[in-house]
């Protein structure tokens, strides 16, 4: 019988989106079913075509619609024909910032035999806690004398106390249950207002959690170290815009963009999270069948871990490492397999497992 029940909102949304999303989905279902939990899956047809059809991405009253559900659980959007300002800030950076979702988590792990980018780093095993509400990404700027010889452009960065306080914090009690370690990217050197302050947050908000270190890096060193010993990394805390570079950077070095997850969280659970691949739309390879899955399956394994089932996540975590151990690939980790074969192995692993022992307790909503 199954108790617990999610209701998901699900926003595919372009290029390989339309792909991955019910890849994941059909695994996620499997999952569920053996662990007692179950979901009920809300599509949202929103993204370019809506944008083509409707000029917006999404509908004007579209946070209202989404904010009912247990979480949100996209693929990427992005389409050649369209400006990614459009795309990003008329879908993505709206639901980050009205949901509150300030945490941006990306756990990058070596896979069984995926092979990483960088020698002897067979062990990675790290997780970016990037600020996903402020900082570089800011709306505060503009351009004066457009097209005239006097042309200028002005961005604001803002860092504010709280913003920062909260986002070390949630770093900071990542690595009390991990190895105890933060690494906090700064440029306190060259940026002379804001990353000082950053700085200063982050070291008084760490003082305050015990059996945790933390160490300032500038994040042109910190980028070197990533590719020359990822492995001596736990978790880095970032700014919006260091936090991006840096998890491409590791994703990569860990593998492929294709099989890294992120996490939009509202740790107060006052709104949904959102869910989502690293990776983008992919429109090089979009229709073809053959995009790799695992990022959006890895997705869908932290929604399960915060809507408090981490067995069922670590289960399907289990699952796609193994098909991958046994040869199952795509084409983006050298093998042959589409992106269905994929899918139907993982599907087929989850269901010939033997029943789960105990299932795990459901956590409610704040
Ligand atoms: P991308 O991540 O879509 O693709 C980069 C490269 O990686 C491409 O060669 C692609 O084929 C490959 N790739 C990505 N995911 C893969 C997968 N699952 N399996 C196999 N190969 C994979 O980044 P790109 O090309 O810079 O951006 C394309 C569009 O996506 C743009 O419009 C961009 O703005 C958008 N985008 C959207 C994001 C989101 O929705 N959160 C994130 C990043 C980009
Ligand atoms: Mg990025």
């Amino acid at each position: 019988m199954t108790s617990r029940r999610y209701d998901i909102a699900v926003l595919a949304g372009d290029g390989i989106g339309q792909e991955v999303v019910p890849a994941a989905i059909a695994c996620l279902d499997v999952v569920a079913e053996r662990h007692g939990c179950a979901f009920d899956w809300r599509p949202y047809p929103w993204g370019s075509d809506h944008f083509r059809q409707h000029g917006r991405m999404m509908p004007t009253d579209g946070i209202d619609q989404l904010r009912r559900h247990d979480a949100i659980f996209l693929g990427a959007v992005g389409d050649p024909e369209i400006p990614d300002t459009e795309t990003l800030w008329g879908l993505l950076i709206p639901i980050r910032r009205h949901f509150d979702q300030y945490v941006n988590l990306r756990p990058v792990r070596s896979l069984a035999s995926v092979p990483t980018r960088v020698v002897d780093a067979d062990d990675i095993d790290l997780v970016i806690v990037r600020e996903n509400v402020e900082g570089e990404y800011s709306t505060v700027g503009g351009r004066i004398y457009p097209g005239d010889d006097r042309e200028a452009a002005v961005q604001q960065t803002i860092f504010t106390r709280i913003g920062v306080e909260r986002v070390a914090r949630f770093a900071g009690e990542l690595a009390a249950r991990r190895r105890g370690l933060v690494t906090s990217a700064t440029k306190s050197n060259g940026i002379i207002h804001t990353m000082p302050f950053w700085d200063e947050v982050v070291e008084r908000t760490l003082r305050d959690i015990p059996g945790v270190r933390l160490h300032k890096e500038l994040v042109d060193a910190l980028a070197a170290k990533l590719v020359r010993d990822p492995m001596s990394f736990d978790v880095i805390v970032a700014s919006n815009l260091f936090g991006d570079i840096l998890s491409d950077l590791a994703s990569a070095a860990a593998g492929s963009i294709g099989v890294a997850p992120s996490a939009n969280l509202n740790p107060e659970r006052v709104f949904p999270s959102m869910f989502e691949p690293v990776h983008g739309s992919a429109p090089d390879i979009a229709g073809q069948g053959v995009a790799n899955p695992v990022g959006q399956m890895w997705a869908g394994a932290l929604m399960l871990e915060h809507l408090g089932e981490p067995a069922a996540a670590a289960e399907l975590v289990a699952a796609f490492e193994a098909c991958l151990a046994a040869g199952v690939r795509t084409r983006d980790l050298g093998g042959t397999a589409g992106t269905q074969e994929f899918t139907n192995a993982v599907a087929a692993h989850l269901r010939a497992l033997p029943a789960p022992l105990v299932t795990s307790p459901a956590r409610s909503r704040a």
